[in-house]
């Protein structure tokens, strides 16, 4: 059921202190979906509280494991999966419930699904998914939004060249080649650090792979994977959304635990605003000044480019900033739905197609708002930080998905927020 629930957010504080990051949301639904290849229990620790985890966890059991929460870790059993199949509406519930299909597929020999659901970013095609599966020995049929996946005679390693570096497809062949016969030679693959962060739990696991977080990556199938004990690695762009609540309230503050090379293409982009970045032991601390400055170009890419995840939070940075940006988002043609949502605000921006063009503004204005996706939201959180006055955001359940305790994190930076129910 969804609970209808807004963020009141009363703008100018300046943020100051800590924070401690979460584990990466875009690792842990991939992990969650790898237990499942596993014969013994797995630990994966640093799982941060995310509706997309519940979801992960709910089409685990389905499948016939259990899962269950210790404090901070998830922790997956030991029994044998018994399904093939997930049900529609957990597909729906995120796009990240595809990475399950390699899984599935060599553990089952074949699997049943509906395509996924997730946010709204544009068209988000599995062409590359199937396409891989298929090249691996699988024959798939779609049918009326439904796909049906049959391996003819044993899944096989194969050598697939990537038209595009897909975080999801290189999660999706890495999945089912580690219990594939013979070698699977992935190029052109994602270059992520969650996709390093999987490939060092399957590892653990007992998994044959070499080249993660490179283009070439090849993986010699095994027999079975044991279990094993993991922790998760920092949620880059959680860091990068605290960075810029910090940025846009002219305020000082450290990431507890961030990774600063998993951050480097974005590192850049705060400096030439005018904060002053440095490393700490316990991660990096930045110091805004009380006006940012624009950032003239930004274009996402895939890894190790700018990410198209930190695209809309930096916008509302730039939306407040002095002077003008330009935004080219290449990854996913639909990903400039918060644009409306910032105007609303008083933010001045013209976009068309792939660009948006942002004039910064001197003072956003609170407003009511609306989450139009998971980091749309985000960036509606930080526009409503800078801004004076109050704003309401509605249908946070989007935040929810990536964003474990956004508000109590906030308040503690000294953040006037607070989450109220509407039902
Ligand atoms: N694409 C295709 N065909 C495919 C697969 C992808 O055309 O078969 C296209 C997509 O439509 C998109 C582009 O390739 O235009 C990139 O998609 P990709 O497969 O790399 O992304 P994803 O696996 O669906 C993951 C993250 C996203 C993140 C992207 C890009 C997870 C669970 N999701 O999605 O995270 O934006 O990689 O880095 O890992 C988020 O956290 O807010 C989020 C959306």
């Amino acid at each position: 059921m969804l609970i209808l629930e807004k963020l009141i957010i009363d703008g100018g504080t300046r943020l100051c202190g800590e924070v401690k990051l979460q584990g990466a949301k875009n690792s842990v639904l991939p992990i969650l979906a790898a237990s499942i290849l596993c014969d013994d229990e797995c630990y994966i620790d640093n799982c941060p509280r995310l509706s997309d985890c519940n979801v992960s966890m709910r089409i685990i059991r389905h499948l016939g494991k259990s899962a269950y929460r210790d404090g901070g870790s998830v922790i997956i059993g030991n029994e044998e999966i018994t399904k093939n199949d997930i049900p529609e509406d957990m597909m729906r519930e995120m796009r990240s419930s595809i990475t399950f299909l390699g899984a599935i597929i060599a553990k089952m020999g074949e699997a049943k699904i509906s395509l996924p659901g997730g946010c709204e970013l544009g068209p988000r095609p599995i062409d590359i998914h199937i396409s891989a599966l298929r090249q691996m020995g699988v024959d798939i049929s779609e049918n009326h939004g439904l796909i049906e996946c049959k391996v003819r005679d044993k899944l096989r390693g194969a050598v697939i060249a990537l038209p595009y570096p897909s975080v999801g497809a290189t999660e999706n062949i890495i999945l089912a080649a580690v219990l594939a016969k013979g070698t699977t030679i992935i190029s052109n693959a994602a270059k992520e650090p969650e996709i390093v962060d999987l490939t060092i739990f399957l590892r653990s696991c007992g998994a044959k792979i070499i080249g993660a977080g490179e283009s070439t990556v090849i993986i010699c199938g095994v027999e079975s994977l044991s279990g094993a004990y993991h922790k998760v690695i920092p949620d880059r762009i959680e860091a990068i959304s605290y960075m810029s609540a910090i940025a846009i309230t002219g305020g000082t503050g450290e990431l507890i635990g961030v990774v600063p090379e998993h951050i480097m293409a974005v590192i850049p982009i705060f400096e030439e605003s005018g904060c002053k970045l440095q490393s700490t032991d316990s991660g990096l601390s930045i110091t805004a000044p009380e006006r940012l400055g624009a950032v003239k170009y930004i274009r996402t890419m895939p890894y190790p480019a700018f990410p198209t995840d930190a695209q809309a939070i930096i916008m509302a940075l730039m939306a407040q900033s002095m002077g003008t940006s330009v935004f080219v988002e290449t990854v996913f043609s639909g990903r400039y739905k918060h644009i409306a949502e910032l105007q609303r605000m008083g933010a001045n921006i013209k976009a068309e197609d792939r660009v948006a063009v942002v004039s910064g503004v001197e003072r956003l204005s609170g407003a009511s708002v609306s989450a139009t996706d998971l980091r749309g939201g985000a960036a509606l959180v930080i526009a409503a930080l800078g801004a004076d006055g109050r704003s309401e955001i509605s249908n946070i359940h989007y935040i929810d998905r990536g964003y474990e305790n956004i508000e109590g994190k906030l308040k503690k930076l000294g953040a006037c927020i607070a989450r109220v129910n509407l039902t």
